[in-house]
């Protein structure tokens, strides 16, 4: 988003300045044919010549373009899967693979962009050669003519500078070009951005008031999007207010589906999920989820404290309330772990960065009690910090 809305705004600037250029040789092409036809058509004999520079140059700078960005985008990948993975890698004593892959990932973006650079850094040369015997051919006949006497020689000179006037267009027309297709394509991207609607789309917007928890999913069909295979096929299950309930089955069945389509993440195709005997489609979306709890697979930290982490959906929250929450995890005894109790950092994604790339977050006591592999390294001692 940030370097197409940058693109963009270069052909915002581009189309100004090619607009004022176009009436710029359109101007000079008229004058320099009311001053003497001959010279005037010398001149305009090598627009067809820079033009067809010009096309072949956007057909290299663009094939250079897309090359240097696809190496950039691989190099980024590779760095990026390889610090995710590092743990994987360490484990597998993969280290020299991994650096021999991205060795040949930065060669090859090397080349390219070397490629780039030399496409780039010879289109001006190349026209400014071509700009160059015109104004030799134009200063050598116009010469001639004046000592002839077939023009003055003040429109003689006036034809040498314009000829630098008339090509100065012409020639940043040609180089510009391409980066303006570049923004072109970027804006429809921008637009299409701004212009998607929500997949997911209430019907209505009815006040929640405090919920029972009765779910039913009536005829339930849901895919994740259309083409896809369907995850949920004529889904029918009735949950009653106040039960616990454990779904199990193979991986890929649709266990989370059922929990992010109640959540309303994600759009149904058939069929009607319904709360407290009203479908979800209808209720005030926020109002909705705010009676809704939600504990992902996967646990989330947001950097920050711990307390901040704990108060993240009411922040309002005062600190008395925070730690009577927190206490209620396990027996509370993971807070004595914690080296600065609630006011603990817990680093970009609970990551635990001021101690390094370590992970340490210590697990609830409960759960290093029953399963002590999950239970973590925990901090190192302050004297070694
Ligand atoms: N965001 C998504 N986009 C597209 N397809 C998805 C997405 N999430 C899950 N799926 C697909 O939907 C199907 C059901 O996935 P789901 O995550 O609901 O399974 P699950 O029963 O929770 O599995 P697990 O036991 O591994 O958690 C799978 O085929 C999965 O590949
Ligand atoms: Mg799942």
């Amino acid at each position: 988003m940030t370097s197409d809305t940058q693109d963009f705004s270069t052909v915002v600037t581009l189309t100004i300045d090619l607009l004022s250029q176009i009436v710029l040789v359109l101007v000079i092409g008229v004058v320099l044919l009311t001053q003497n036809v001959r010279l005037a058509l010398i001149t305009f004999a090598v627009g067809p010549i820079v033009v067809t520079i010009a096309l072949v140059f956007r057909q290299l700078a663009r094939n250079a373009m897309q090359q240097a960005q696809r190496a950039l985008a691989t190099v980024n990948a590779t760095i990026q899967e390889t610090i995710s993975g590092i743990g994987v890698a360490k484990n597998f004593r993969q280290e020299a693979a991994i650096y021999d892959d991205f060795q040949d990932v930065n060669e090859l973006a090397y080349r390219v962009q070397l490629t780039r650079v030399a496409v780039f850094g010879s289109i001006f040369p190349l026209l400014n050669t071509v700009s160059g015997i015109a104004v030799s051919v134009i200063i050598y006949v116009g010469g001639l003519m004046a000592i002839q006497q077939d023009i003055s020689v003040g429109e003689w000179y006036l034809f040498v500078q314009g000829l630098t006037i008339f090509f100065y267009p012409i020639t940043s027309l040609a180089s510009f070009w391409s980066q303006f297709q570049q923004g072109l394509a970027a804006s429809e991207r921008v637009f299409a951005l701004i212009d998607d609607e929500p997949l997911v789309v209430q019907t209505g917007n009815e006040p929640v008031g405090r919920l029972r928890g009765e779910i039913a999913y009536e005829k339930v069909t849901f895919n994740y999007s259309t083409g896809r295979s369907t995850v949920l096929q004529n889904f029918s299950l009735t949950i009653p207010a106040g039960q616990t309930l454990a779904i199990v089955g193979h991986t890929g069945a649709g266990k989370s589906s059922l929990v992010k389509v109640l959540m309303r993440f994600y759009e149904y195709q058939g069929g009607d999920v319904l709360v407290d005997g009203r479908s979800i489609r209808t209720l005030d979306l926020s109002q909705y989820r705010r009676q809704l709890g939600l504990v992902p697979q996967a646990p989330f930290l947001f950097s920050g404290t711990v307390a901040e982490n704990v108060r993240y959906g009411r922040p309002e929250a005062s600190d008395s309330e925070v730690e009577t929450a927190a206490r209620q995890l396990g027996d509370g005894s993971w807070l004595a772990d914690l080296p600065d109790g609630l006011q603990t950092d817990v680093g970009e994604r609970g990551r635990g960065s001021r101690w390094g790339s370590g992970s340490w977050w210590p697990w609830p006591a409960c759960c290093c009690k029953t399963r002590p592999s999950c239970c973590w390294t925990k901090p190192p001692p302050a004297s070694t910090r």
